[in-house]
């Protein structure tokens, strides 16, 4: 038993057992335990970055998720040519079928990266048979009242066709047009870019049964691509993000962001990884890539974007770089991606006269980001990696010696699986580790990282969850997820970094590809699950000193103390996990006198219970006043739940 969990008879207890004594000779009350904090005793320093966002492109996390692009398969293109469904999301709209055409024609192509286009023929237009395409986004196209969408197309017509095009964002089947847009097409067979904003107005009703329509009354043949419609988004950025996610993520207060990945990082082959190169510049020049999680990704998401994401939530970029293949050999022939690393680095952290830095500033940011950490590959289970880590390794520290290196690990699926990885040949700065486990595995691994050597790499836990609950977590899982959290946090000196994985999921049937995932959304709404609550809570409640603290005081009942150095102000974390509620004495030994109003704030529920769509705060934190009696004083922590205590030095 730790040194300071004790068990003592409070001055309640006593007056209660006398009472009972007088009332009943020998009946006892279990005596309570005592949770001793010693605020003179800091066992760790929480460093400042230590918890942060885990994000790839997995259950349509941008495209259909955080990245606003409203229409599916914008840019018909690659993906067309690699795909059954050569049309995508595009579906011709006329009255006469058979009469009209749509097909896919590579010989007009906007770009080399965007290398077809869709043609429309429209036979049969007449003012009483529009005919054109639609499109209905990734399950629907979110409509609000009084709002803008920004529209953009790139058009071509044939000689002697001028149109006009219609475009109207309309219920899917068109018998209400919410915002509409007319556009006479140039002459002369050259791409042409129009762009207008459509405006809902305020009977507009709320509603993603809808699709965008791009259509002609007057019968001709006219080409389109790189169609693509935003909403209002975070900061206004072009190009950017959904707002209700960004405020979602925000509420975390997440310090860094590791990106692409995960398994979108390295792709099924090496020529499907995320092609950094590939994802800069203008969308013209980015014609996506399939993703592998089975779905073309657009690339919209590009590596500037990423860093933009950064900037927005000051987070710091934790930059994930392709570490070539087991079947690439190291040497010669691994040097090119060495190379690709090297100009990836410059890219985001170089000044603006660099080759990379001149080009980032060219695509619209001068600014050098801030850049620390860079992760060599992803869940390298392969026998070579070791020596590639050394040639990457040597390379960029020969360049920039400050820069900290993360090895990857491999995934832990189960607690016997959870070995480190050998990386022999260099020293790591840093280890990434992964864990996805069920409840009742995490509730017996919180002390992991207890014993750890303290001399080897420091610990990013980069991927972790509790897999229970789809799609997204049980409330089991988020008790599961806040104990893990406690033992990470008591570990704070040596696991710098963590990170929940997957971090988003489209809730519409087929969107999904991994069953747990912490934020859920559809075209109009988004919740976070209880999971996600758990480390809005923590992360508001950090500190920056881990205070002296049992790790537990009953079965199935996890704590943590850490103190704000600059305040004063302690914040204890306790997960009951037990099927009962738990009440100890809480104690904090040290010269502080501790301030009578402090604050409790928990969540509680019932082990099965989720956040959905419908219910999207079933299970959510409540904030209530604690009157503290002083520095010994007693808590009761309902089963099943999570707490965190703020307590202020007078
Ligand atoms: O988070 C989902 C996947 O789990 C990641 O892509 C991969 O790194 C891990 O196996």
């Amino acid at each position: 038993m730790h040194r300071s969990l004790v068990l003592r008879a409070t001055p309640f207890f006593i007056a209660s057992a006398l009472t009972l004594a007088a009332a009943s000779a020998g009946a006892t009350r279990e005596a309570v335990p005592v949770l001793r904090i010693d605020t003179g005793t800091v066992t760790a320093h929480v460093s400042p970055i230590h918890a942060g966002l885990m994000t790839e492109e997995i259950n349509h996390s941008y495209d259909g998720g955080l990245y606003a692009e409203l229409l599916r398969d914008r840019a018909v293109g690659g993906e067309v040519l690699a795909r059954a469904d050569a049309l995508g999301a595009w579906e011709l709209i006329g009255k006469l079928p058979g009469r009209d055409n749509l097909a896919l024609d590579v010989s007009k192509s906007l770009s080399n990266a965007i290398p077809a286009s869709l043609r429309i023929d429209a036979v049969s237009a007449s003012p009483n048979n529009r005919v054109g395409v639609a499109n209905e986004g990734f399950w629907g196209i979110p409509v609000r009242p009084n709002t803008q969408y920004h529209l953009s197309f790139y058009g071509n017509a044939a000689a002697g066709f001028s149109g006009p095009l219609r475009v109207s964002l309309e219920s899917k089947d068109g018998s209400r047009v919410f915002a509409r847009a007319e556009f006479s097409l140039a002459p002369g067979g050259e791409w042409k870019k129009y762009e207008a904003v459509l405006m809902t107005d305020s009977a507009a009703s709320v509603s993603a049964d809808t699709r965008l329509t791009i259509a002609t009354e007057h019968p001709g043949t006219f080409w389109l691509t790189l169609v693509s419609l935003f909403p209002p988004t975070w900061k206004d950025r072009p190009n950017g993000n959904r707002i209700d996610l960004m405020e979602k993520l925000s509420a975390l207060h997440p310090k860094f962001l590791r990106f692409p990945g995960g398994a979108y990082l390295n792709g099924e082959t090496v020529d499907t990884r995320y092609d950094w190169k590939k994802t800069l510049g203008p969308l013209t020049d980015r014609g996506g890539h399939p993703s592998p999680w089975r779905y073309w990704s657009s690339d919209g998401m590009g590596l500037l974007e990423f860093l933009e994401w950064c900037e927005d939530l000051r987070m710091e970029p934790v930059l994930g770089v392709h570490a070539g293949s087991d079947e690439i050999p190291v040497g010669p022939q691994l040097q090119p991606f060495v190379q690709d690393t090297l100009d990836e680095i410059e890219y985001v952290s170089g000044d603006a006269n660099t080759k990379w830095g001149a080009k980032r500033a060219q695509d619209g940011h001068p600014a050098p980001f801030k850049l620390t950490y860079v992760e060599i590959g992803n869940e390298e289970s392969g026998p070579t990696y070791d020596a590639r880590f050394a040639q990457f390794h040597d390379a960029i520290k020969a360049r920039h010696p400050k820069l900290q290196l993360i090895a990857t690990s491999v995934i832990a699926g189960s607690i016997d699986s959870m070995k480190p990885i050998p990386i022999k040949s260099r020293m790591p700065d840093v280890l990434d580790d992964h864990f996805y486990l069920k409840a009742t595995e995490m509730f017996k691994v919180v002390g992991h990282y207890d014993h750890y050597d303290r001399k080897g790499p420091k610990i990013f836990v980069g991927e972790w969850a509790t897999i229970e609950g789809s799609p997204t977590p049980t409330f089991q899982s988020a008790l599961g997820d806040a104990a893990w959290m406690i033992g990470m946090e008591r570990n704070a000196d040596i696991v710098i970094m963590q990170a929940y994985a997957p971090l988003f999921v489209n809730v519409n049937k087929g969107a999904r590809q991994w069953p747990t995932n912490l934020i859920g959304y559809d075209a109009l709404g988004s919740f976070g699950s209880p999971s996600y609550y758990a480390q809005v809570i923590f992360n508001s409640h950090r500190g920056d000193e881990v205070l002296a603290c049992p790790p537990s005081v009953a079965a199935n009942f996890f704590t943590s103390a850490t103190r704000d150095s600059k305040t004063g102000t302690i914040y204890i974390k306790a997960v009951n996990a037990a099927a009962m509620s738990r009440t100890a004495e809480i104690e904090i030994a040290g010269p502080e006198k501790i301030s009578q109003e402090g604050k409790v704030i928990s969540l509680a529920g019932h082990p099965g219970d989720i956040n959905s769509i419908q219910e999207p705060t079933k299970i959510a934190p409540v904030e209530q006043p604690l009157a503290v009696s002083g520095n010994i004083f007693e808590q009761t922590f309902p089963q099943s739940s999570i707490t965190v205590l703020e307590l202020h030095a007078k």
